[in-house]
């Protein structure tokens, strides 16, 4: 059995949703295979683990289900991961083999987690680090599509402190995209904080809104005859796979934080339960495009896991622009891979097996050296020695 350490929660604008999402997929998790744990993560950044945390319903009170399950630490001990507890008696609770984070936003989708797992040394269930850093940055992403001849909206960006230093310049590139624009905060997701301006007058409320969230802030030309959609990516950059494409749509602007989450939450099913059409109404040209781009950005970006890649489309223009990747989507994306080829447990047990294939390769990679040249290390002055 390999034992599974599921993180989710965590200190981000969408710390429910993840734990819906993780709740849900250890229900799809093959329990044949692998041993599931749980670890919820507080909003304060804290560690439990325990069997209550599997249920949706424990999670209206939370003081409760904090009283039922143990607060841990995650350490590496003789070459084992373990769940240790806290206080002054220390146990070893559980041995962990693989991590695999479920959250979204902050620390878990953002490569912080993807660190922390990479120092434990054992395989992360998630792209790696770098890729969820990037992931997790609108303007690093969009740098890096020009970079590369993958067409994206023109966008201008800047820090907090630079528009109350350089408002007027700032303000001058913004016109030269032309109004309508869209400002979002640049690390956040779930729509937060994002709004379309139509003219001058509304831009510097605006922008001092995306402030409130984030130091980073991106304002985009909007993207007109607007048709929005997403395809999924399963597998490593040497053998991976495309999902159907759906399509996304919503009666506001753009897809709020509500057309994401609230409005479809009654029925539980929904994370992001705004209206959808799989597979997306498009032809097959522009159908073609996303699939093309979307390898680019898969492979630039270099992701793994399961990714979904959100594209923009201007229907008159038949013109595809490269939006966002999510490198842990709402729901896994399982909605799209079971229109696909495979149900929710088939899809979790290839995102897991793949990770450990992938670390397992990696592990070949020369990383340290046997011999310890600081043996004959006789203080700095010895130095010289050293090089001989
Ligand atoms: N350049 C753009 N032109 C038109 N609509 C946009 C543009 N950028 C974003 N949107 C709309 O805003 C929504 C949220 O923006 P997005 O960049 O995906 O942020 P988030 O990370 O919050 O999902 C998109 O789903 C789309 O509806
Ligand atoms: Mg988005």
């Amino acid at each position: 059995m390999i034992r599974l350490g599921v993180i989710f929660g965590g200190k981000s604008v969408e710390h429910e949703v993840s734990i819906i999402t993780a709740v849900q997929a250890m229900n799809k998790i093959d329990s044949n295979k692998y041993e599931i744990i749980p670890i919820y993560v507080t909003k304060e950044l804290e560690f439990y683990t325990g069997y209550p945390l599997r249920e949706i319903d424990n999670y209206k009170d939370l003081s409760l289900l904090k009283r039922n399950t143990k607060k841990v630490q995650i350490v590496r001990i003789n070459n084992q991961v373990y769940l240790q507890t806290l206080g002054w008696f220390k146990r070893l609770i559980k041995e962990v083999d693989v991590i695999f984070p479920i959250g979204h936003g902050s620390y878990l989708e953002d490569g912080s987690l993807q660190g922390m797992v990479k120092m434990l040394d054992i395989p992360c269930v998630s792209s790696d680090q770098l890729a969820s850093a990037i992931g997790q940055d609108k303007v690093v992403q969009k740098l890096m599509y020009k970079a590369s001849n993958i067409p994206t909206s023109n966008f201008v960006w800047f820090y907090d402190f630079e528009f109350i230093d350089n408002k007027e310049s700032i303000l001058e590139q913004i016109k030269k995209l032309n109004y309508p624009v869209i400002v979002k905060p640049a690390t956040l997701g779930s729509s937060v904080g994002i709004k379309v301006v139509k003219s001058e007058e509304e831009i510097v409320d605006a922008i001092n809104q995306a402030i409130e969230y984030d130091k980073k802030i991106i304002v985009e030309e909007v993207i007109k005859n607007l048709k929005e959609v997403n395809i999924s990516i399963l597998g490593s950059q040497e053998n991976f796979e495309l999902s159907v494409i759906e399509e996304v749509g919503s009666k506001n602007d753009f897809l709020t934080y509500e057309d994401k989450y609230i409005n479809g939450s009654k029925s539980r099913k929904g994370m992001a339960n705004s209206s959808r059409i799989i597979p997306a109404n498009i032809n097959e040209k522009l159908a073609n495009d996303v699939r093309t781009i979307a390898k680019e950005v898969y492979k630039v970006i270099g992701l793994s896991g399961v990714v979904r890649l959100d594209f923009l489309i201007d229907e008159n223009k038949e013109k595809v622009y490269m939006n966002e990747v999510n490198t842990i989507p709402g729901s896994l994306s399982f909605y799209l891979w079971d229109k696909t080829n495979k149900t929710y447990t088939e899809e979790l047990d290839e995102m897991i097996s793949t990770s450990i294939r992938e670390y397992k390769k990696e592990s070949k990679k020369i990383r340290t050296f046997k011999t310890n040249i600081l043996e004959g290390f006789s203080g700095l002055k010895g130095l010289k020695g050293i090089k001989k």
